[in-house]
């Protein structure tokens, strides 16, 4: 099998709303993670996904009970290179800021608009235990572009609505956008918007990780139809009826990663890392 043949990768699956669920892994073994940043979101669960091994963490947690503002993300991070991967593929509900990214789409997403404002964004924050120096990483790219570019493979083979780029504006929530905000969010060219992506693509890249993912409109923010905003039920009912193709999209990337070769991509990754920390002198 073709990871004994490129052993040096594990590709870790954040679900996000509505992908919580470890169906989509076969077999499961649960696994507590400590990391020096406090906690993730709930257990890792450890098993496979067409005999590839696979890690899934659940960004909320898997009662969904921790809100995007509380969502440990570099204990998630950590865990999940602490637990060996290389790899991670997210998934994400999203408002669409475009006609043409109508709900049950996906967007493949290539940028990010960070609104968030309570956020830790850096491992390197110059607390006792976490690495030496301080860490001024480019973004761009942000979102693994080899990772991506098999996303948008497997959802071309399978037939799914989907674009291929988009820019996601994450905003600090819990709250949904006012009609100024959206309206402003699309004049800055942002195609959907969330609440989770800034800063997990973020910390996943200062960890060294190939990290991509696959947004879902479940609606249309607030700025299309005047007085018919986003709700949660909606947000949800889309979702659900949706999760199958993101079960889909992910079952049919996992062999893809595990086909290539990505020794020179990560230590890319780790190059880029390395080349922007200024330690102490
Ligand atoms: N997640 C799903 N829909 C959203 C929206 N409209 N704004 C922010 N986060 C979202």
């Amino acid at each position: 099998m073709m990871c004994l043949l490129f052993p040096s990768f594990q590709i870790g699956i954040i679900g996000g709303s509505g992908l919580s669920d470890p169906n989509i892994l076969e077999g499961g073994t649960e696994k507590s993670f400590k990391t020096p940043y406090g906690d993730p979101s709930d257990v890792l669960i450890f098993g496979k996904i067409k005999n590839i091994d696979c890690v899934l963490l659940a960004r909320h947690g898997r009662k969904h009970s921790i809100m995007p503002s509380n969502v440990n993300y570099r204990a998630n991070i950590w865990a999940l290179r602490e637990a060996g991967c290389t790899h991670i593929i997210a998934s994400t509900a999203t408002g669409s800021l475009r006609e043409d990214i109508p709900p049950g789409c996906f967007v493949i997403l290539d940028s990010f608009i960070d609104r968030t404002r309570v956020r830790a964004q850096t491992f390197y924050d110059g607390a006792p235990g976490s690495p030496q120096g301080v860490c001024h990483l480019p973004m761009e790219p942000a979102f693994c572009p080899d990772t991506r570019q098999l996303l948008v493979d497997s959802a071309k083979e399978l037939g799914l609505k989907f674009r291929p780029t988009g820019t996601c504006v994450a905003i600090e929530g819990p709250r949904y956008s006012s009609l100024a905000e959206s309206h402003m969010f699309i004049s800055w060219g942002g195609h959907v918007i969330n609440m989770t992506t800034v800063p997990e693509v973020v910390l996943a890249k200062e960890a060294g990780l190939c990290y991509a993912a696959v947004a879902m409109a479940t609606d249309y923010d607030c700025w299309q139809e005047k007085g018919k905003g986003v709700c949660v039920s909606d947000v949800l009912k889309t979702f659900k009826e949706n999760a199958e193709k993101v079960i889909q999209l992910f079952t049919h990337v996992v062999p893809k990663i595990a086909e290539k070769d990505w020794d020179s991509t990560i230590d890319a990754l780790k190059a880029t890392v390395e080349s922007n920390i200024m330690l102490p002198h």
